[in-house]
């Protein structure tokens, strides 16, 4: 392998301090650099982990707004709340900094202030939208309307809620305030603005060269298309009163725009690191031999691979070499959303599952083990409840923590609680192949690990523990036991089987201690060793532990999940979000959703229901959820969109006879016209069924 840089500097998203963040920002960014971190200090290497909360921005007044607080409130609020969470989640920050800190306001300050001064900003006089009553202009989330792309109508002036795409104000169609409700009119003002395309051979070259083919193939794409779109001048400043100050005497009232300011929050965490453990910050963020990788979710690609890089070069900084950014992570067949309610909160997970017992901490790498295992890396996944109980009770449970339970307890049985000399002349070939196993294991990991491919590299410390479980079954030490009174030489047989079973389960511990590093710890506990046995350099060795040395009763790593456990928490989930969306009230039952409003026979009559045969399905690009079906009602064809692709591939759809809502006015997705709803029920865990009568009939017969 190539020598290693001399240093690491691991960013995560700096998190905005408007709300919890879900589990879904915990896989894309934070749990994967958590492993990458830990691996890389379990390989003695220089890095430090920064991370902080994104105080500014408008997002932060109008959540004061919506809470009846001030601004400083809920960032308080919130920076102190997401530190817990972080913390509960053994998530090992160097520094949790915040932007409202001094600290980052003098960094972002003079970081502005040298690009100005280097002529490296333009300033533009343009119109832009103003509320009159609140005497505010409105960027970013204080003004929303349609979206241009997908008609959403939850599209603010920064970015569509619904399809992502990122907007600017003018692209709204029917903008309103958010502050006033009134439509807004257009005023003069003038900002300082980045211009993007002076960099365009610059981003061309370093974003678009043959070296890039270690980067995510996703990242790569959306970063070639922003290019291929044309790079417009971006304004890095706002009229607001929340932020950081331009440092100008002319821009009174203005602040930073917060995507200027909260990356250059990497630098001011850094800082921060520096001042509180005495060390230097600048050779992190100067000296090329730094190895700089940002942490990301996929909706924040073109901040950290365009436009924050583009700046760092200005200033003199270092590039990041990978940006591992990660697509989205879908629940229960949805995506998730703050604002629709759908979302799992990593604070509702520490409240139910890790504080709810006593050495909740496997609870903490239950959970890092299944985003791992799902991490939407390439693409988007999904974290079903259900999925998570598959994940724990049929790997953790059944084969890594069964594998280690067995080995204490057979060592306890059949050799004194010691681990046992390792006879050389009765070893045999199974043995020989474990070593070996162990060894690729550790190659395997490692690869994957440097590479950011964390999904993969889990899947290996599984299926290690899954080759101790048959080396285990074939070498059959409790049989060979009860030979033993006869035979006492077969005792040797036994001791080399226990013997490598307890040499790769400290193996284990080193290998699996960047995913799940509380059952590490707790592993080292029941081996009697200190947590330095888990430095990387001595994965592979089978000596890691010595002949003669007791360890401990064993303690079951992992409980199972309940069946109740996953009903449970399907059905908060519902409920949370009937709650949320409607002001419907909720049923006291707890598993069922409330019913909608009484309607007359008049209401039903209006819906007009055909049986039909879906003839062809296909999935529809860029929407996750779509297929295009083409229904034959016996009348006439239709092509309807129905939102199933979570749930079913489209050659299971085929043939499947259902029933439509023939008379829904067309609806337009994805630039296909929708011309009818197919009737799906959903049961208590979420699956999708169709609707059909008992047998296959015409199509085009009524239902009512
Ligand atoms: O999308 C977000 O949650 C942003 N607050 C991420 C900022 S990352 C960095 F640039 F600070
Ligand atoms: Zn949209």
């Amino acid at each position: 392998m190539s020598a290693h840089p001399k240093r690491y500097l691991v960013t995560s998203a700096l998190p905005y301090a408007n709300g919890l963040k879900h589990i879904g920002h915990l896989a894309g960014a934070y749990v994967p650099a958590d492993i990458y971190v830990r691996y890389l200090r379990a390989q003695k290497r220089d890095v430090v982990f920064v991370c902080g909360s994104d105080e500014h921005g408008t997002a932060i007044p109008i959540q004061a707004m919506k809470e009846g607080t001030t601004a400083q409130a809920i960032i308080d609020k919130y920076h102190q709340a997401m530190k817990e969470d972080f913390q509960d989640l053994h998530i090992s920050f160097d520094v949790y900094h915040r932007t409202s800190d001094p600290l980052h306001h003098e960094t972002s300050q003079e970081f502005f202030t040298y690009l100005h001064q280097r002529g490296q900003l333009e300033t533009k006089e343009t119109e832009q939208y103003y509320d009159e009553s609140s005497r505010t202009f409105l960027a970013d989330r204080y003004i929303k309307g349609t979206c241009p792309h997908c008609k959403s109508d939850r599209a603010f002036g920064d970015q569509c809620e619904s399809c992502g795409t990122a907007l600017s104000p003018d692209e709204l169609i029917n903008p309103v305030s958010t502050i006033s409700g009134a439509a807004p009119f257009k005023k003069k003002t003038t900002h300082w603005y980045l211009p993007l395309a002076q960099h365009e051979s610059f981003l061309r070259e370093w974003i678009l060269n043959e070296h890039r083919q270690d980067w995510r193939a996703t990242v790569v794409g959306q970063c070639k298309s922003w290019i291929e779109g044309g790079l417009q001048s971006r304004a890095v400043t706002r009229d607001l009163d929340w932020g950081v100050k331009v440092p100008l005497q002319e821009a009174d009232g203005k602040v930073l725009y917060v995507w200027f300011d909260a990356p250059i929050g990497y630098i001011s965490a850094t800082r921060q690191w520096a001042q509180d453990t005495g060390k230097d910050w600048k050779p992190y963020w100067y000296d090329n031999d730094t190895q700089l990788v940002h942490f990301i979710g996929k909706d924040n690609i073109v901040f950290h691979c365009i436009i924050f890089p583009v700046m760092l070069k200005l200033h003199g900084n270092i590039l990041p070499v990978n940006v591992p950014a990660n697509e989205f992570l879908n629940l229960e067949g949805d995506k998730m959303s703050t604002s629709r309610n759908w979302k799992l909160d990593m604070r509702d997970y520490i409240t139910d599952f890790v504080k709810k017992e006593n050495g909740g901490d496997q609870c903490v790498d239950m959970l890092r083990y299944y985003l791992t295992q799902i991490a939407p890396e390439t693409k988007d996944s999904e974290f079903t409840w259900k999925g998570f109980q598959d994940a724990v009770n049929n790997e953790l449970v059944s084969i890594f923590g069964n594998y280690v339970n067995r080995t204490f307890v057979l060592m306890h049985k059949l050799c004194q609680g010691k681990v046992p000399t390792f006879h050389e002349d009765k070893s045999d070939a199974l043995d020989a192949a474990l070593v070996n196993d162990i060894q690729l294991a550790k190659e395997r990991i490692t690869a994957c690990l440097e590479q950011y491919r964390f999904r993969e590299g889990l899947f290996e410390v599984i299926d290690l523990a899954r080759k101790g479980n048959k080396y285990m079954q074939e070498k059959e030490p409790w049989i060979v036991a009860k030979k033993v009174a006869a035979q006492p030489d077969q005792q040797g047989l036994i001791d080399n089987c226990l013997h490598h079973c307890l040499q790769l389960t400290a193996n284990l511990a080193i290998l699996a201690q960047p995913f799940l590093p509380g059952t590490s710890k707790k592993m080292c506990h029941m081996m009697k060793v200190v947590d330095r046995i888990l430095d990387w350099e001595h994965a592979g060795s089978m000596k890691l532990l010595s002949v003669g040395y007791s360890l401990r009763e064993p303690q079951l790593l992992f409980r199972k999940i309940e069946d109740a456990e996953i009903t449970a928490q399907i059905t908060k989930l519902k409920h949370a979000f009937m709650n949320d969306a409607s002001s419907l009230p909720v049923s006291n039952e707890p598993g069922h959703l409330p019913l909608k409003p009484e309607i007359g026979i008049d209401d039903f009559s209006k819906i007009d229901l055909r049986t039909g045969i879906v003839l062809a399905a296909q999935k529809v690009p860029k929407a996750d959820k779509l297929l295009q079906l083409e229904v034959d009602l016996g009348f006439e064809k239709r092509t309807i969109l129905s939102g199933i692709a979570l749930h079913f591939q489209p050659e299971e759809v085929v043939g499947k006879q259902v029933v439509v809502v023939t008379n829904l006015a067309p609806r337009k997705m994805r630039g296909i016209d929708s011309q009818g709803m197919i009737l799906m029920a959903e049961d208590a865990s979420g699956k999708l069924h169709f609707v059909q009568p008992s047998s296959m009939i015409n199509g085009g017969s009524t239902v009512s």
